[in-house]
């Protein structure tokens, strides 16, 4: 089983989760940022997940990376999940997808990253393997909500059965 995780984070706690996932995925599974991902996947990948903080009711844009830059946060990314999802092709036939995001728990807000993502992605051909997921996180920068990184590890074990089953 080939996973690739790809992540957008900026103050580290979707990212903080893309490990959990890669942990429960398991052997096979690798991690890397949208700003380092590449255009065109490996063929014989069998699950890309994608995940990515919430910003503005959906998807980071340059503008929402700079209004965390000017919020005082140092590691913005160049490039989110939004760029790297308009960047692939037409994936090969029966490629499975799975998305998940980062969202304030307090106040709740409409609006989840992961499912524009999950409906471009699948836009393009990818296959859902399951419904997109958020993750809780305290106000902006963290910390994660109790029990986010075991949910996320839990995740990852449950999409490598899925696919180790068929
Ligand atoms: C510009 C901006 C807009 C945001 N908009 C939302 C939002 O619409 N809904 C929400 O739940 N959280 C929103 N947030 C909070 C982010 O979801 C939160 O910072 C993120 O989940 C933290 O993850 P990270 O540490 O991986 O960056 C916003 C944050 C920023 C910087």
């Amino acid at each position: 089983m080939r996973a690739l995780v790809v992540v957008e984070s900026v103050w580290g706690n979707t990212e903080a989760l893309a490990r959990a996932i890669v942990a429960g995925l398991g052997a096979g599974a690798t991690l890397t940022t949208a700003d380092a991902a590449p255009d065109s996947l490996p063929a014989d990948l069998d699950l890309l997940v994608v995940g990515g903080p919430t910003h503005a009711f959906g998807m980071s844009r340059p503008e929402t990376r700079a209004s965390a830059r000017e919020q005082g946060a140092t590691l913005v990314p160049e490039r989110g999940i939004r760029e790297f999802i308009a960047g692939l092709g037409t994936p090969p036939r029966g490629m499975r997808v799975a998305t998940f995001d980062t969202r304030t728990v307090s106040p709740r807000l409409p609006g989840s990253a992961a499912k524009k993502a999950l409906k471009r992605l699948v836009g393009l051909g990818f296959e859902p393997l399951a419904k997109p997921v958020s993750f809780g996180v305290h106000g902006y920068t963290g910390p994660l909500a109790e029990g986010e990184v075991a949910r996320a590890e839990a995740w990852g074990k449950e999409f490598a059965a899925a696919l180790v089953g068929g």
